[in-house]
């Protein structure tokens, strides 16, 4: 998120005045107004008429991303200063307060946080007991973090400056950055709207986190999660957390905190369910697909650790190169979704066409892997006149491209 001169200097001037009382009150009466659910414009007449058109835009819009933030944020939202670009950026509060904890259990007493955007990472340091040095090459990131760590009461814990990660990693030495124990890197993986995929383009590039995991033992790096395994230097545990089917953050953990080779994580509500492996545990032994199917947590693929999974339910893989399980009997393993087999056919539309019609089937949910299919569109190609559902999976089997017919239900 780099603002350059002029939108920064507007959005800092735009902060200021939300930060003073009467842009606080502005922002009150926002929240109320949206809470009204008066329509837009309307509301937004409202509001200019009360507190003026100096701040009833900026109070109108903060109470928008206030809004967005409280189902993830909690409480926590209706103070927090934010920007569209920053709580987008933003992970979660719980997750980072998870990692808050385990980055300073030992010794450690101080974080860095090199790249603090509105500083929920900083804040989550804070909260777990450190002194915390938030650093960003964005004046307007450094300063929602001050007004944030104002807002939730740490700010006597937080000292907010000007910095640039690349040179603060460049220069740290004996364990220690910007003078501090520890540290959080999270890269922005994004510009001009897009997803950087190549990790040397993030900002800090690649070259600053191998850095910063080579020399500071105990620092915590959030990666993209698609990040190739090769690149996960040796000794350094690399996770996957998920919640909800999708993987929320993939982190690479410095030397001094790293327990595991891998972790998969799963985010249940206020619990998190946690597979480690010491070691690669190599693949899981493929096998004819049987009575059940199963598909792994993506935190578990992506931390390649399915042949755990497979071991713990009795199951192996439907083909070597595709991570669906199958088994004889149904598992309640937290880490699979599972799926009765019903039929198994060779991939071929019209058959399963015609197999779903003779089975009373008119709705299904079709999910694929190893397939170059469209879920949606084949969904809506099978459609038919029946009260019945059934869940379709299109894979390879044995190589071979094949469609399972799963949960058929008649209705
Ligand atoms: C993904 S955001 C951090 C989000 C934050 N951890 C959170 O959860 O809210 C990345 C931040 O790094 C900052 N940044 C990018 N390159 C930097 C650099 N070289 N030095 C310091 N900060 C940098 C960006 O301005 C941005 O605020």
């Amino acid at each position: 998120m780099r603002h350059p001169g002029p939108v920064s200097d507007d959005a800092l001037a735009q902060l200021h005045r939300l930060r003073t009382p009467e842009g606080v009150a502005a922002t009150a009466l926002a929240a109320e107004l949206m809470a009204q659910g008066l329509d837009v414009l309307p509301a937004l007449a409202r509001l200019r008429s009360r507190v003026g058109a100096e701040h009833a835009g900026p109070a109108w819009e903060l109470a928008r991303l206030r809004a967005r933030a409280r189902p993830v944020f909690g409480a926590d939202a209706d103070v927090l200063f934010l920007t569209a670009d920053t709580l987008e950026q933003a992970g979660r509060p719980a997750l980072a307060a998870r990692r808050a904890r385990r980055l300073l259990s030992g010794e450690v007493d101080s974080a860095a946080d090199l790249g603090c955007a509105s500083g929920t990472d900083t804040i989550a340091l804070a909260r777990a007991g450190a002194t915390v040095l938030a650093v960003d090459t964005d004046p307007l990131a450094r300063e929602l973090t001050a007004a944030n760590a104002e807002a939730l009461e740490v700010a006597d814990r937080v000292w907010v400056v000007a910095g640039d990660a690349v040179d603060l990693v460049a220069a740290a030495r004996g364990g220690e950055v910007a003078g501090c124990g520890a540290a959080v890197l999270d890269p922005a993986r994004r510009a001009g709207g897009r997803r950087q995929l190549d990790p040397d383009r993030w900002s800090p590039p690649w070259s600053t986190v191998a850095t910063l995991l080579d020399r500071v033992p105990h620092a915590v790096v959030k990666v993209a999660p698609g990040l190739d395994h090769e690149r996960v230097p040796a000794g350094v545990e690399a996770e996957w957390v998920s919640a909800g089917g999708s993987i929320v953050e993939a982190l690479l953990w410095g030397r001094a905190v790293s327990v595991a080779w891998r972790r998969a994580s799963l985010v249940r509500g206020d619990d998190v369910l946690e597979l480690t492996a010491d070691a690669d545990p190599g693949p899981a032994p493929p096998g004819p697909v049987r009575g059940w199917l199963h598909e792994p947590d993506p935190a578990v693929i992506r931390s390649g650790l399915v042949s755990l999974v497979a071991a713990d339910v009795g199951a192996t893989l439907v083909d070597p190169t595709i991570a669906y399980l199958t088994s004889d009997a149904p598992t309640g393993s937290p880490w699979v979704s599972s799926y009765r087999v019903d039929e198994v056919l060779p991939f071929n539309l019209k058959r399963l066409k015609a197999l779903l019609r003779t089975r009373g089937v008119g709705r299904v949910v079709v999910k694929k892997r190893g397939s170059a299919i469209e879920p949606e569109t084949l969904a809506g190609r099978l459609r038919g006149p029946g009260a019945g559902t059934a869940t379709v999976v299109v894979t390879r089997v044995a190589g071979a491209p094949t469609a399972l017919v799963c949960d058929l239900s008649d209705r």
